[in-house]
């Protein structure tokens, strides 16, 4: 029976926040302990986007170190920054001549990225979706933890696996991947509008929890968040209607053992204020750790330096075993 692969991806282009957190790294940190796992700094796709080098480099330090303080073990996982592996850009322009136009003509994401600016923005952002298809399939990746804003990214790629295994008629060389995605979980909503995401491009502070914040900026942000000029409803059906307060619902559940149904029995018919409170402490305390052991880390370059470049070894020799098998079927001669 074939091992399950578990591979994910956070780009390094600034601070991460609570979304990151409970949509995608917590999850790593569980699936580490089951699978062959291996999650990397996707700065390949950061650059779809300008960055300014001197912070791309230190973010890229800044995610590894993320990891870490979430709780993923370099010993069980392979923590590894993309660029430092080849075989994803190679495989990334082989997939390229798979994908079709038409399916990333479809891609969501490309179309809120660039917007009105469609023209102007890079060709690297139209094909972002084939590179993340090459991270994944480079190891043959089985399951991918991922918020729900990735999810047409996932279908991608299996369209792309599949589109590959049928052309070269190599049935199964490609498994097809699944999203792991947590449902009410997968879209933590920003702070300030519970129908936009919380984001790092967000330019209000105040529409997310960054990892990084202490305890007083925790308890700010949360004691400014919206909710809702009514007591806390006693029902699904009224919480439905309050995005908002829904947000913070899912928030709590997801930083403590507590069902959003007990959260709501509790608070039911109490106005905002103890529940405000009670979150931001539960919040503090999952996350102001995880941020100190971000800074701890973070001063410690050699340190960070030295997992990398295990995670770097260790992932060169997993993709090289692939990357050769597709060259072997797409026709390149090796010599
Ligand atoms: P990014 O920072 O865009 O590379 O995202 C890293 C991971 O965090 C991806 O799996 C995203 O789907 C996830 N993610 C980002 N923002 C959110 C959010 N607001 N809610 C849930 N997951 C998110
Ligand atoms: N596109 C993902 C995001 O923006 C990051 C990513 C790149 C990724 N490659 C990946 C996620 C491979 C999962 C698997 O969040």
């Amino acid at each position: 029976m074939n091992k399950n692969v578990v591979l994910s991806g956070v780009q390094p282009t600034g601070d991460l926040h609570l979304g990151n957190y409970l949509g995608a790294i917590k999850n790593f940190a569980v699936m580490q302990n089951e699978n062959d796992s291996l999650f990397c700094v996707v700065d390949l796709h950061a650059i779809t986007v300008f960055q300014d080098p001197k912070e791309l480099r230190n973010n890229t330090y800044e995610v590894i170190a993320a990891y870490l303080a979430c709780g993923i073990n370099h010993q069980k996982s392979t923590i590894f920054n993309q660029s430092q592996v080849s075989g994803h850009a190679e495989l990334a322009w082989i997939l390229n001549c798979i994908c079709r136009m038409g399916w990333l003509n479809r891609m969501t994401q490309f179309k809120e990225k660039s917007g009105k600016n469609s023209e102007n923005v890079s060709s690297g952002l139209f094909t972002y979706p084939t590179l993340m298809a090459a991270d994944i399939l480079l190891y043959k990746a089985t399951h991918v933890p991922v918020g729900s804003d990735q999810k047409q990214h996932l279908e991608l790629t299996r369209d792309i696996a599949q589109k590959f295994n049928n052309d070269y008629n190599s049935p199964n060389f490609f498994p097809l991947p699944e999203p792991f995605i947590e449902k009410e979980i997968s879209r933590v909503m920003s702070l300030r509008d519970g129908n936009s995401k919380m984001s790092k491009s967000d330019v209000s502070e105040y529409s997310r929890i960054n990892l990084k914040d202490d305890a007083d900026t925790i308890l700010k942000k949360i004691k400014k968040s919206k909710t809702a000029d009514t007591n806390m409803p006693a029902s699904m059906e009224e919480i439905n209607l309050m995005p908002e307060v829904n947000n913070l619902l899912n928030i709590f559940s997801g930083v403590t053992d507590k069902t959003k149904n007990e959260l709501i029995m509790y608070y039911e018919g109490q106005n905002f204020s103890n529940f405000k409170k009670d979150l931001s402490d539960a919040l503090i305390e999952k996350i102001t750790p995880i941020g100190n052991e971000i800074k701890k880390l973070m001063s410690d370059r050699d340190n960070l330096n030295q997992i990398m470049a295990e995670g770097v070894a260790k992932a060169r020799i997993k993709s090289e075993i692939v990357l050769n098998e597709i060259y072997d079927i797409v026709g390149f001669v090796k010599q």
